[in-house]
């Protein structure tokens, strides 16, 4: 058919979007806005739209007759980039600055699950330097977690095991104000210990609809060592959400979540992610996401065998009760590999020659997403970012979905490039028996 779509992003998450809607029957064409060197292969990249510029990407949209608009990154819709669609009657994935409060601001968040009963770290808000650090001062069990409340691309959360680290970690948020505004107001919560997990809904504030389950590997080394990054690999389905643990997260905490945001009057049309622990009391919140997860994505959407275009525009529409089923969901467990610049998530070099995509994806089960590459004049790949790929393999069992991925990140060659070697790990360790 021909239905023209518009996804806004620059990322791994965005090129699977990418490749999972132009595989919808009712797709014509797939632009992507800037997009990168790898989804050209996919979609009509258009490298002048910038993410910020609401206004100029409303106007595409109009001038073309795209039909829908699917919001990647989370930065403009704190910025009410869904808000601007809405206003023109555009239909946009994505919630408005309100709905998107739930991730912009962690405060925000936990006042909502706290009024609402949704089970998360208990926390204390601050908005003066002075009564958190008398709070810090006064606590005695480590560690604790420091938050800043806004947005710092995945960097402002500090866990502290001792007093001087909080002092610290609060003199950097409060008063250098290393993550700026985001820092003004900060959030100090109870230390979760358990498994992570990765839960996504879409809705449109009525209905919702579960993706397949995932887990990211968040630590830039293998064991989960050293400092976090965006995420390091990924895989899905996540074992320990399966079965009956599922039932209950989606009783405890997505129910209440879709009811607490309609009570404040917010209409959500968009994706939530929820980042959950799994403590041994159950199911915990660590924190919500107004989009979709990255690299999860590069995992979540190889698995779905629906039309995807069809579910995101029935939710961005308020029509998603109309779907008579769930999304399809290919049964093989699927498993990404970052590949990233050497030096991430610190310093690194940009700009390196990239080698091997092509044959890595000849392997079978095996697609290759691109997040920091650029195509240069001549034709070629350039690394351009801190996570340069998201290597992903569908295989039989994780075994073979694991192998598969890695056989693949062995093939592909820049200068520098660095993944951890244990993606899966975990996963592997639970389903001896696949
Ligand atoms: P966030 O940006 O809130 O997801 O935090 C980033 C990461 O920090 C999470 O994925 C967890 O690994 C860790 N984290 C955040 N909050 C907590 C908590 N209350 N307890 C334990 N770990 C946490
Ligand atoms: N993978 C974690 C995130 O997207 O925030």
């Amino acid at each position: 058919m021909n239905k023209k779509v518009l996804v806004i992003g620059s990322g791994g998450r965005e090129h699977a979007l990418c490749a999972a809607l132009a595989r919808s029957p009712q797709v014509q064409t797939v632009y992507c806005a800037p997009g990168n060197g790898g989804i050209e292969a996919v979609a009509t990249c258009l490298p002048d739209l910038l993410v910020g510029d609401f206004d100029r990407l409303a106007s595409f949209v109009e001038a073309e007759g795209v039909d829908l608009t699917v919001v990647g990154p989370e930065v403009p819709l704190v910025g009410g980039i869904g808000d601007h669609f809405q206003e023109r009657g555009l239909a946009v994935f994505g919630p408005t600055q309100a709905g998107a409060q739930l991730e912009g601001s962690k405060a925000f968040a936990k006042k909502l699950m706290a009024r609402h009963n949704v089970p998360t770290a208990a926390y204390v808000e601050f908005s003066e330097y002075a009564a958190a650090k008398a709070h810090i001062e006064e606590l005695e069990y480590w560690p604790v977690v420091l938050k800043a409340d806004g947005i710092a691309a995945g960097k402002g959360v500090v866990i502290c095991h001792s007093r001087e680290e909080a002092l610290d970690a609060l003199h950097e948020m409060m008063i250098e104000e290393r993550f700026g505004a985001a820092g003004a107001k900060i959030v100090i919560e109870e230390f979760l210990r358990g498994e992570e997990a990765s839960i996504h809904i879409i809705t449109d504030g009525q209905t919702m609809l579960m993706l397949p389950t995932a887990q990211d590997h968040k630590a830039i080394h293998d064991g989960d060592q050293g400092p976090n990054t965006g995420g390091m690999g990924a895989y899905s389905p996540a074992p320990v959400v399966e079965g009956e643990m599922l039932a209950k997260i989606e009783r405890d905490i997505l129910v209440p979540i879709l009811d607490a945001l309609r009570h404040e009057g917010i209409e959500y049309r968009g994706a939530i992610f929820a980042g959950l622990m799994i403590t041994k009391g159950g199911p915990r919140v660590v924190e919500f996401n107004a989009r979709f997860g990255d690299p999860e994505s590069e995992v979540m959407f190889p698995r779905l065998r629906g039309d995807l275009y069809e579910i995101l525009h029935t939710a961005a529409t308020g029509r998603l009760s109309d779907l008579e089923e769930g999304p399809e969901v290919d049964p093989r467990p699927c498993v990404g590999v970052v590949m990233a610049s050497g030096g991430y998530p610190g310093s690194y070099q940009a700009g390196k020659p990239m080698y091997g995509m092509e044959e890595a994806e000849q392997l079978e089960g095996v697609t290759v997403f691109h997040a920091g590459t650029r195509r240069r004049d001549d034709g070629g790949l350039s690394t351009s970012g801190g996570r340069v790929l998201c290597v992903s393999a569908l295989g039989e069992g994780f075994q073979e979905a694991r192998d598969r991925a890695y056989d693949a990140t062995s093939l592909i060659r820049f200068e520098g490039a660095y993944k951890r070697g244990d993606i899966a790990q975990r996963a592997l360790g639970r389903s001896a028996t696949r």
